[in-house]
This record gives C-alpha cells, structure tokens and sequence, in this order.
C-alpha cells in the first residue's frame, strides 16, 4: 500500500508558485526524521482538527529518508487519512528546507508548519487558521504570549532558546522583533507573501525567513504549549545554533540587495541635502541666528524622512489609517526632536567652546548625528504586529 502513497522527491530547491487550489484552504507540511514512533498520533490529530473545521485541507509530511523510515510509517495511513500525502526527500536534509519543499509541493492558499514529534498540539492550528483573517499574512503559535509556555524544558534549554532570541533581536530588530516567539516552528503564512521569494533558510529557524524575506504586513500570535516529546530525540544539537547565527548574519546583509533599504538611504540623503540647503538659505541668506537656523533647517529635514518614507520607501506596504500615519509622525517627530536638541547643542558647543565658524559647526554636527537619526527615523516608522 505505501508504494504509491510515498513519493520519492530530490533535495533541488524548488520555487514557490502563487497559484494555488481553490479547493485546498491549508496545506499543513510536517517535517520528520525519525518520527516512526511519533507521527501517527500527530497526524490522527492533525485530522481530527482540520476535519472539524469543514475547509479543504492536505497535509504533507516532509521526511528525510529517516532510517526508522517514518516515511513508511506515513505512507500506510494513507487510506485512512485522504488528505495525506507523503514525501520522502533523499539527497538533502535540514528541518527548515524540509518545510519549503513541502510549501513547493503543496496547493493551499494558506501554508502551514508544524513539528512531527507531537510536541505542538495539533489542535492549536485551528486558532492558527481562524487568525488568518483578510488583514493577517502570518499567524504564529506562541510560547510567550498570554496561555502559551513549555512543559519542563531544562533552564539549559530555556536560556539558550532566550539567549537565541536576544541575539535575533539586536541583530534583526525589524524582523525578531515583530513576534514574541520567533523561534516557533509552529505558524501558518499566506502563500502570496511567500511567493516568488528565494526563501533560503538554513537550520531550523524558517519563521526567522518568513518574517525577513516575505512582505508581511499583518502578524498575530495565539498561545499554545510546547509540549514534552514521549518518544524519540531531539534533533537540536549545538550545530543548529551555529547555523542559526549564520542565518542572522545573512539576514541582516539581506536588505542591502533590497529595495527598502536602498530608499531609506536615499531618504537619508535627501533629508541630509534639504536640512543643509535650509540653513545655509536661512542663516546665510536670511541672516536669522544660528541656532534658530539650524533647529529649522534640522525641523525640514524630519519632516521630510517621515513623508518620504511614508510615500515612497513603505510605498507597498499596506495603507495605514490616518491616525497610524499622525501617530508615526509624532513619534518619530520625539525621537529625532530629541537628537535635534542634541545638534544644537553641539554646534553651540564647537562655536563657543572650540572657536569653529558657523557653518563647520553646523556641518560637523549634522555628519555627527545623521546615523542614529537615520536608525530612529527608519525603526520608527514602520512596525507590523497586531496581536
Ligand atoms: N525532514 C526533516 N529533516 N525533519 C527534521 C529534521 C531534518 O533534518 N530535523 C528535525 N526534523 C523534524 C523533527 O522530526 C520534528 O518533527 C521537528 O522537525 C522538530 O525537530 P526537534 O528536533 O524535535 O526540534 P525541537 O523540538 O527541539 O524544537 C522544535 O520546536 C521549537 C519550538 O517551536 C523545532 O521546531 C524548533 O525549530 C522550534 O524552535
Ligand atoms: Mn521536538
């Protein structure tokens, strides 16, 4: 019975089309190695939920040629479970490319990942499937929100999942930050933000790729505990984590060949250029005072990163009400009035105390500042998550 329900597929990454059945609402992909003793509880409930639910669902398991041949296990609940399909990958291997062949071959219109161990409740996709409202592109299980947590993880375990996301946070603060638990294999993300992106995650982390590579607007979160694995191993070895600091690494230099980040220094630019252009016209030419000329000139140049990075550099993301937008412009309108208070000073500072002329005064101060300011006024303008 499992020859034809186990298809055999290479480790060739495959890209992820748009296209998707109408008929399929979810594709569940489970990724297993040596999940024999595990997967069919977790499939039976994976069932159950999703059955009860009434929408049109497959579920994928995604294994890695295990040597207690999961995959086989698998394969013969296929008369029980239709919505079933079993893929044995040989010649690659990696949790993370396990889940995005799965996406490759699945049809869904929404895509979704869950472990095989039966360490993820499968009853919680269906809280997953409800978020995924019109406004929501990824609704990720969380361990750290209101109702989530983990059974007895060792404080080994717990620290270093901790110390992971800490590092994720300075390193990625756009991207760890926008959900509390970013090391979740748990989540469902809608196809089309996924889609034609060269996902190329490595290790386990594929929420980390989502969230960095995907364009996601609308991000939520729903509870569920991590629960204790019964039988078998985990596959977590010290490994992962270094692989792990790759993936930031490589994520961080991401947006150097993306669009966004070259606007933001264009904007950054062009702020540059107008606040210099306002004072050298305001002091010079309109002979007002130097600080007065400066707060101005240093007054046109915020105004203008907000509005550009409104109007141009976030240009795709989803329309903000107007309150999001007069909220945005306060806020970044407080960060960089606070480093503008700290220009003036400055260039008072290098005048009086140091005996600079104005205008190298102003100069130096302006080079002095930008880069925080650059940081503040990008940071600030764009957050996504809405729990
Ligand atoms: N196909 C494939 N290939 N599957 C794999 C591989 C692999 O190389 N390595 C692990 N898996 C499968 C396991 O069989 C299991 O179904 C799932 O991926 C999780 O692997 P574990 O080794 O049990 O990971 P964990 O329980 O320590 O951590 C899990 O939960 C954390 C919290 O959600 C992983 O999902 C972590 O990514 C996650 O942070
Ligand atoms: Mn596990």
């Amino acid at each position: 019975m499992t020859g034809h329900a186990v298809v055999e597929v290479d480790g060739q990454p495959l890209s992820l089309s748009r296209d998707h059945d109408p008929s399929v609402r979810l594709s569940v992909v489970v990724p297993t190695y040596d999940e024999a003793s595990n997967i069919e509880a977790l499939l039976r409930g994976l069932h159950r939920t999703l059955s009860a639910t009434g929408v049109g669902f497959e579920v994928l398991v995604v294994d890695d040629d295990s040597p207690d041949r999961t995959w086989e296990v698998a394969g013969a609940l296929v008369d029980d479970l239709p919505e079933l399909r079993v893929l044995r990958r040989r010649g690659a291997s990696g949790l993370a490319t396990a889940v995005t062949c799965g996406w490759a071959h699945a049809r869904g219109e929404l895509l979704g990942v869950i472990d095989g161990d039966g360490q993820h409740p499968p009853e919680v996709v269906a809280d997953l499937l409800t978020a995924m409202d019109d406004r929501t592109d990824v609704a990720v299980a969380s361990r750290h929100v209101a109702g989530g947590g983990v059974s007895n993880w060792s404080t080994a375990r717990r620290l270093l999942s901790r110390g992971a996301q800490a590092l994720g946070l300075l390193l990625l603060p756009g991207t760890v930050g926008r959900v509390t638990d970013p090391m979740s294999g748990y989540f469902v993300v809608r196809r089309e933000v996924v889609a034609d992106t060269d996902l190329d995650p490595v290790g386990y982390k594929i929420l980390l790729e989502v969230l960095a590579r995907g364009d996601v607007r609308g991000v939520v979160e729903r509870p569920y505990v991590f629960l204790e694995r019964q039988r078998g191993q985990s596959k977590v070895a010290i490994g992962h984590y270094v692989g792990y600091l790759r993936h930031l690494m490589r994520l961080r230099l991401y947006p150097l060949r993306s669009r966004a980040l070259v606007r933001y220094l264009a904007v950054t630019g062009l702020a540059l250029i107008a606040d210099a252009l306002a004072f050298l016209w305001i002091f010079d030419v309109q002979g007002w005072n130097l600080t007065r000329s400066a707060a101005i000139a240093g007054e046109v140049g915020i105004l203008l990163t907000v509005l550009l990075h409104d109007l141009w550099t976030f240009a795709g993301r989803a329309a903000r009400s107007a309150l999001d937008r007069l909220r945005r412009l306060v806020g970044v309108q407080l960060a960089l009035g606070v480093l503008l208070f700290v220009r003036l000073a400055v260039i008072n500072a290098l005048v009086n105390w140091f005996g600079l002329g104005p205008l190298a005064a102003f100069l130096v101060a302006l080079a002095a500042v930008t880069p925080t300011s650059h940081l503040l006024g990008s940071r600030l303008t764009w957050r996504g998550v809405r729990s």
